[in-house]
């Protein structure tokens, strides 16, 4: 067994390539009575062996209610940030610490400190892909699947300051008709869409319906049938009549579109280059390898300082309470 303070290539380099990987991380998960919670953008052999598979907020839901010890979060930091906010004396593990988000990483904690400065008394209204930090300093949490709701809940004699994504914030000002200021964050994955190719695959399947992210742009959005969180596409593909979809939104998704719709046609978007490549980065660090580690070694795990914590969970469970 392996020093668990090695550093982890050391630990991937030392793994014996004749272990049925699968295999040990079901038998390390049941003799750690650890929950795997699955991101639908991890790759198909790590949604095989999620317990649960599901967009942030399911996976939020499913993270307050878990009585099991350790939970392995397939997904990206601020995901397992939650589950650890959600449950502080439990041990959360995330197979590669360096899966962060862009959304969340632009957005320091620091710097919105000083924006939120700038308002007297404001209403808080913080997307779920944004630090423990930021969470803390926030009257609300919202994930895409819930910002409509969260929006309109919001008091109406208060200035509403939303952070980190603009695109999500402008398109919830547009539906829910309320002011919000904004923070200027964008996900670098649903920013990079060519609307050219968005375009192009409209020319080629005329009876398509267009499924876009809300964290994609305005003149993406603008191009879309159906503009909702990753639940809410996956419910779409499901009650439409329509054969074929185009999904402006990261493509770990359509595997379980078309799980659910097998008869059905998918097609994803590209970026300028022409590449159906509109993969989060971030999210695909976690491997099978990694995951395997973190089971067995118990590392790395999300630390986060007490205080910051508490004060978090406020909005968090606010959230979940009133979604
Ligand atoms: P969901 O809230 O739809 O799971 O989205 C999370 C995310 O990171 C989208 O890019
Ligand atoms: Fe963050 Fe975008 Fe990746 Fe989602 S797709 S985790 S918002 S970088």
């Amino acid at each position: 067994m392996s020093d668990p303070a090695e550093s982890l290539e050391a630990r991937l380099d030392a793994i014996d390539p004749t272990l049925d990987l699968k295999a040990e991380i079901r038998r390390l998960k049941a003799e750690s009575n650890a929950v795997i919670l699955c991101h639908y953008y991890q790759d198909s052999e790590i949604q095989d062996l999620g317990d649960a598979l599901g967009d942030s907020l399911a996976l939020a839901r499913h993270a307050a209610k878990t009585d099991a010890e350790v939970i392995v979060f397939c997904g990206v930091h601020f995901m397992a940030e939650t589950a650890k906010i959600l449950n502080p004396d439990k041990l959360v593990l995330l197979p590669d610490l360096d899966a962060g988000c862009s959304l969340s990483e632009c957005c320091p904690p620091d710097k919105f400190a000083r924006f939120l400065s700038r308002y007297e008394n404001p209403f808080v209204i913080t997307y779920v892909n944004s630090s423990a930090a930021v969470k803390a300093m926030s009257d609300l949490i919202c994930t895409s699947g819930n910002v409509l709701k969260m929006v309109e809940k919001a008091p109406k004699d208060r200035p509403i300051i939303f952070g980190p994504d603009r695109n999500l914030g402008r398109w919830a000002m547009e539906k829910t008709g309320r002011e919000m200021v904004l923070w200027p964050g964008g996900c670098m994955v649903h920013e990079i869409f060519s609307l050219k190719e968005l375009l192009r695959q409209k020319e080629a399947h005329p009876g398509a319906m267009v499924l876009a992210h809300p964290e994609c742009p305005e003149h993406l959005l603008g191009h879309a049938d159906f503009v909702g969180s990753t639940a809410a596409m996956l419910k779409k593909v499901t009650e439409e009549t329509c054969e074929e979809f185009i999904v402006v939104t990261e493509p770990g998704i359509l595997r379980e579109m078309q799980r659910l719709a097998p008869k059905k046609h998918f097609y994803t978007v590209g970026n300028e280059a022409g590449c159906a490549c509109n993969v989060c980065p971030h999210m695909r660090l976690n491997t099978l390898e990694k995951l395997y580690l973190c089971l067995r070694d118990k590392t790395p795990q999300i630390e986060l300082p007490p205080d910051v914590c508490r004060r978090a969970l406020v909005p968090l469970q606010r959230m979940l309470d009133w979604s």
